[in-house]
């Protein structure tokens, strides 16, 4: 399926579409994705977030590629003074995030059903806290290296919207994909990995939520690797000119 938003420039690799869809998914896509979704014509702007969501939150929060929405439901549960965006362009997987939301009546989600870049496009500087990217397709054949969500011309997009001191939390079972995505975000100016030891690197974050996904590729003997990046403060504290 073409995205409405395909350029020469962007366009999404990998399935949109798997099972077909039916029951409380397929009502649940129905009924909240065009009131949750962020529109084409705000795309085209700079969002405001306050009017996105229709009050302010305390933060904002943005998940990309959520796949069946596990992590994100967990923290809207957990934290309702926040704003999350999530953006998946896999048809299922939204449905199935909408299926969690109406089912508790979430209010603090809005979502984009296609590549996250277009919504990270659209917001202003400086506005999330967090930016979660959980087991983000590996891409493993070289020539396919480019299509990985995590490098250099979308790092420099990250750093734009995140708060100063703001998180990029990544995760992967697959171990040269966590050293590429360690490679490309220890070289950006704006980012300072948090990490002082193996230690940190293998084991959750505090407050982590497991998927599904990560579940299978435990019981498949896979490792995952945690990666937490922040955002260097602005100013010349470790002598950069970033932003
Ligand atoms: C391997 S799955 C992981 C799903 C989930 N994060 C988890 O850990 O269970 C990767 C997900 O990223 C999504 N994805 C791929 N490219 C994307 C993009 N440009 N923007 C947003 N999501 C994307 C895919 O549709 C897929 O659902």
């Amino acid at each position: 399926m073409d995205s409405e938003f395909d350029s020469p420039k962007r366009r999404v690799y990998g399935r949109r579409l798997g099972r077909p869809l039916k029951g409380a998914r397929m009502a649940a896509l129905e009924t909240l994705l065009p009131s949750l979704s962020v529109s084409p014509e705000t795309l085209k702007g700079k969002i405001d977030l306050p009017t996105l969501f229709g009050r302010p939150y305390e933060d904002y929060r943005l998940e990309i590629g959520f796949g069946d929405g596990e992590h994100l439901a967990a923290l809207m549960e957990r934290f309702p003074g926040t704003g999350f965006l999530g953006a998946e362009p896999y048809i299922n997987g939204m449905s199935s995030l909408l299926k969690i939301v109406a089912e508790r009546g979430h209010e603090n989600i809005r979502v984009l059903m296609d590549d996250a870049l277009f919504l990270v496009q659209a917001l202003p500087d400086e506005c999330l806290s967090t930016i979660y990217i959980l087991n983000p397709d590996p891409w493993p054949k070289t020539r396919h290296h480019k299509r990985r969500i995590v490098n250099a011309e979308n790092l420099d997009e990250f750093a734009r919207v995140l708060n100063p001191g703001g998180r990029l939390v990544l995760a992967t079972d697959v171990d040269e994909l966590a050293g590429w995505m360690v490679a490309q975000t220890s070289v950006h100016p704006a980012f300072h990995w948090t990490a002082r030891s193996k230690k940190d690197w293998e084991t959750p974050p505090a407050e982590w939520i497991e998927t599904r996904f990560a579940r299978k590729g435990q019981a498949a003997g896979r490792r995952q690797t945690f990666l937490v990046f922040e955002k260097v403060m602005r100013g010349s504290e470790r002598g950069l000119i970033f932003p």
